[in-house]
């Protein structure tokens, strides 16, 4: 257990480090869940990386009772969410006003919508133990295989396949990357790469990434901007895993996550789309970003870089608006973008 707080957090940005005063290290240091998951365990990875944006995770549903001083203000700052809101889930489709924002297919190139889920009554992916995160990978790959129809695919676990297969699955964007700093202090990384893998189907438009960050990540992803039909069926593929999985819910928070960014809805709705106007201009194009609620990544995942004038643009808030809500803001941000760039192209 750390005594002491923690030297590294006085030059950090992190949320971690605006809301963990030494006060409060020290009203939460002896705590513990049930899990034995402690304060030291929730704020290692913003503690042995100070240039986090956020620097902390949790270890199970406890955690975000038994820390609340410390991620309610988390969760304040980055959703806008506060003990009072209440978060209503809408998987419907049908509520989603987004018809293709680039029909001519000239600026976006694939569009990609992923919901984190953990299992229920179990630890998260950075308490979890050996054997849990054994189950999981079994009972969930199992289910997985059994589908049919457009869903049916396979499960390629990452301790049997090649390292050529494995780059370039990640290079065309459908595999999470190997050591993650940021999850690898936050013990996300633990006994890798056993009982991590992905299922796809021969398409690659419906995936799941079992023990990352999340214990499953159900993504739907598709060539070009016909993002209700990548909604669509993502939520038929969650609805399906749904009938065989208990996930980790609670009427406040919404699905849980390890990490607080992703509460609530857990869905980041992103496009990969060709900005290089905009890209020329970077403090025009995050004010856009921000006045829409979106969030600008590179192209190969969070903490990447752009690539050719290509950015990834995806929904910042999760909890306290609903899916639909959560998708209809990447569209909205995505169409104010594309009519700033072709004005900036005239
Ligand atoms: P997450 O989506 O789980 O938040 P990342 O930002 O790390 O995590 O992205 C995971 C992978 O998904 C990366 O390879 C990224 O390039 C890819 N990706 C994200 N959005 C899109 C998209 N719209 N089209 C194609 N690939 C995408
Ligand atoms: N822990 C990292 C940070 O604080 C990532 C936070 C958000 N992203 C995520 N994948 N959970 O910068």
């Amino acid at each position: 257990m750390t005594e002491k707080y923690p030297d590294s957090l006085k030059g950090s940005k992190s949320l971690l480090a605006k809301y963990l005063t030494p006060e409060m290290f020290e009203e939460l240091k002896d705590k513990k869940t049930s899990n034995g998951f402690t304060l030291s365990d929730a704020i290692n990875s913003g503690v042995q990386n100070p240039d986090s944006g956020i620097g902390v995770y949790a270890g199970d549903e406890e955690s975000y009772e038994v820390f609340a001083p410390l991620f309610d203000k988390i969760i304040e700052d980055y959703h806008g969410f506060t003990k009072n809101d209440k978060h209503i889930s809408n998987l419907n489709p049908n509520d989603l006003d987004a018809l293709n924002p680039d029909s001519n297919g000239e600026y976006i190139l694939s569009t990609r919508i992923r919901v984190g889920r953990n299992v229920a009554d179990i630890p998260l992916g950075t308490a979890i133990l050996k054997d849990q995160r054994q189950k999981i990978e079994k009972d969930v790959s199992k289910v997985l295989i059994s589908f049919s129809g457009s869903l049916a695919g396979k499960y390629y676990p990452l301790n049997n396949m090649s390292e050529a297969d494995s780059q370039s699955l990640i290079a065309e964007h459908f595999l999470f990357k190997a050591g993650d700093r940021f999850l690898e202090a936050a013990g996300l990384n633990k006994d890798w790469p056993n009982a991590r893998g992905i299922f796809h189907n021969d398409d690659k438009t419906f995936l799941v990434w079992i023990n990352e960050e999340d214990e499953l990540r159900i993504i739907s992803m598709q060539a070009g901007g016909d993002i209700k039909e990548v909604f669509t069926r993502l939520t038929t593929a969650i609805a399906e895993i749904q009938k065989s999985v208990k996930f980790a819910y609670d009427e406040h928070l919404g699905f849980i996550t390890s990490c607080p960014t992703n509460l609530g809805t857990a869905l980041r709705a992103s496009v990969h789309i060709k900005l290089p106007k905009l890209g020329e201009n970077m403090d025009e194009f995050k004010s856009i970003a921000d006045k829409h609620n979106v969030q600008i990544r590179g192209i190969h995942g969070e903490h990447s870089d752009s690539e050719g004038g290509v950015y990834d643009i995806s929904n910042k808030r999760r909890l306290g608006v609903s899916e639909v809500e959560c998708v209809q803001d990447m569209y909205d941000g995505v169409v104010a973008l594309i009519k700033r760039e072709k004005e900036l192209s005239l």
